[in-house]
């Protein structure tokens, strides 16, 4: 949005507020000058095959009496030995490359009076010296942009040798023909650097999956919220980083709190996923229905020595095998409210209330409510990165539980803890785990592939620390 529409939406107080305030990140993506540097290696190999691939146009002009005609000129080789990528604060990125070379055949023609002749050529340009500025912006998707603000070619040394019957007169004006060469070059690399951008890097970049289909049920929203914001250690996207329900997109509740990333350079890419990123999961999951588990007689293992049914109670509520006498149970387990989680330094921990429900299936199938409980306790979280995904896997403290309801007359609900302790370990944990294995995918550009993973935590985010490794399409 430019001043001039700002200034009009800003009639209202409300709504320039509103448009001015920054939404804060639920995820950060930074990358750091160990990323540029290889991003600069990857991307200055491409730019020098793309360089390689110069055409220059047929030069005919006139020195003195004689006229001359450069043409078929071939670019032999095209070295860019020397690169760095830096961030500019507030600005973007910056290349610079220096001391290239370059080698280009030709062949020449000359007429003076009655004279012709003709010939080849060659040229050998060195120190070159190229700077790009390159501009990051984040386009209506929510994907990011890059595009050239900036470019400039100088070179400051050309050696030109002809050959063939009287090459001895273009070495007269050799001069000339330099100058009017290395012209040529200087604004030909530019064009070449602001087609390369915009076909490769563009398209690069845009691969970034801003709606990331998770599974049947949810996707991940890894939009921009802003353009990438270069300082001068790191470039840093923030990204919506919010799960939603396919089915229904409801608004979080909450939102993002600020998120300071520490200093570490030492990894090529950082990345920050906030509380928010997490419990945004717990709510899409939850309103997708997918937090819900039914534990039934067949889940149980067969090492167990116990089946689940009605007998199994008959020495901590006897009425109930007395109302049911050997008719199978089953629980449903599902969540009252989405599960709510903290990250803290010392890692991830959340109190979720599960609340199961009892019932006993009757001869004709139908289910008889026996009891509710609420069960409590502390879980922990083990987070690692595994082929681009986030996995986890959790583990329960004790737990406690209470009685909410009964059909069938009260009891004291310590009996019955260490079968819902068995059930959760050997049921309930298993099959959560195993969903949580598959893992959520992280926001990566094609062909990207991360390894060297490192996974802390820190007040209210977890810091995942990768290098990078581009795969060459073939
Ligand atoms: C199943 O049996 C129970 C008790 O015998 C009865 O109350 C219930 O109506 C039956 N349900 C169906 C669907 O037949
Ligand atoms: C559960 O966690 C809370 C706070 O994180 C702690 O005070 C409590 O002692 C823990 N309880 C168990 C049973 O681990």
């Amino acid at each position: 949005m430019g001043v001039q529409s700002l200034v009009v939406a800003c009639g209202a107080v409300a709504l320039c507020l509103a448009l001015t305030t920054a939404t804060n990140p639920g995820f950060v993506v930074r990358i750091t000058q160990a990323g540029l540097d290889y991003a600069n290696q990857q991307g200055i190999a491409i730019l020098q095959k793309e360089l390689a691939q110069l055409k220059l146009p047929d030069i005919s002009d006139k020195s003195g009496k004689v006229r001359y005609q450069l043409s078929r000129l071939r670019l032999r080789d095209f070295r860019l030995p020397y690169s760095r990528i830096t961030p500019i604060s507030n600005v973007g990125l910056q290349v610079s490359i220096s001391n290239a070379f370059a080698e280009l055949d030709g062949d020449w023609r000359v007429k003076l009076r009655f004279v012709r002749a003709h010939g080849s050529f060659n040229l050998k340009v060195e120190n070159v010296y190229i700077k790009i500025s390159l501009r990051l912006g984040s386009d209506a998707a929510g994907k990011p942009t890059v595009s050239t603000s900036e470019c400039s070619a100088r070179i400051s040394k050309v050696r030109v040798r002809f050959s063939g019957r009287l090459g001895w007169l273009y070495n007269l004006f050799h001069r000339a023909i330099e100058s009017r060469l290395r012209k040529t070059l200087e604004s030909k690399i530019c064009d070449i650097v602001d087609k390369s951008v915009r076909n490769e890097l563009q398209k690069f970049v845009q691969t970034l999956p801003v709606t990331a289909r998770i599974d049947a049920k949810t996707g991940i929203d890894y939009s921009l919220v802003a353009a990438p914001r270069a300082t001068a250690q790191f470039l840093d996207a923030g990204l919506k980083g919010e799960f939603y329900s396919l089915a229904h997109r409801s608004t979080v509740p909450f939102s993002p709190l600020p998120l300071a990333l520490p200093s570490d350079h030492d990894r090529m890419v950082y990345f920050g996923a906030s509380s928010y990123f997490f419990n945004t999961a717990g709510i899409a999951y939850h309103e997708a229905g997918a937090l819900v588990f039914e534990i039934t007689e067949d889940m149980i293992p067969k090492d167990s020595r116990f089946s689940l049914d009605t007998s199994l109670f008959s020495a901590f509520i006897p009425q109930l095998e007395e109302m049911y006498p050997n008719m199978p149970v089953k629980f449903r387990l599902s969540t009252p409210t989405a599960p709510f989680l903290t990250i803290g330094p010392g890692g991830i921990s959340l109190n979720p209330i599960v609340e199961a429900q009892a019932y006993a299936i009757l001869p004709n199938s139908s289910l008889a409510p026996l009891f509710l409980l609420s069960l409590t306790g502390n879980v922990s979280a083990v987070i690692n990165v595994r082929s681009g995904r986030i996995v986890g896997s959790l583990d329960v403290g004790r737990i406690r539980l209470s009685l909410k309801d009964s059909a069938v007359g009260t009891f004291e609900v310590r009996t019955i803890q260490s079968l819902m302790n068995i059930l959760t370990s050997s049921s309930l944990l298993p099959r959560l785990n195993a969903r949580l294995d598959e893992g959520f995918p992280l926001p990566l550009l094609d062909r990207i592939q991360l390894s060297n993973i490192l996974v802390r935590f820190y007040q209210n985010f977890l810091l995942l620390g990768a290098d990078v490794h581009f795969q060459p399409r073939g």
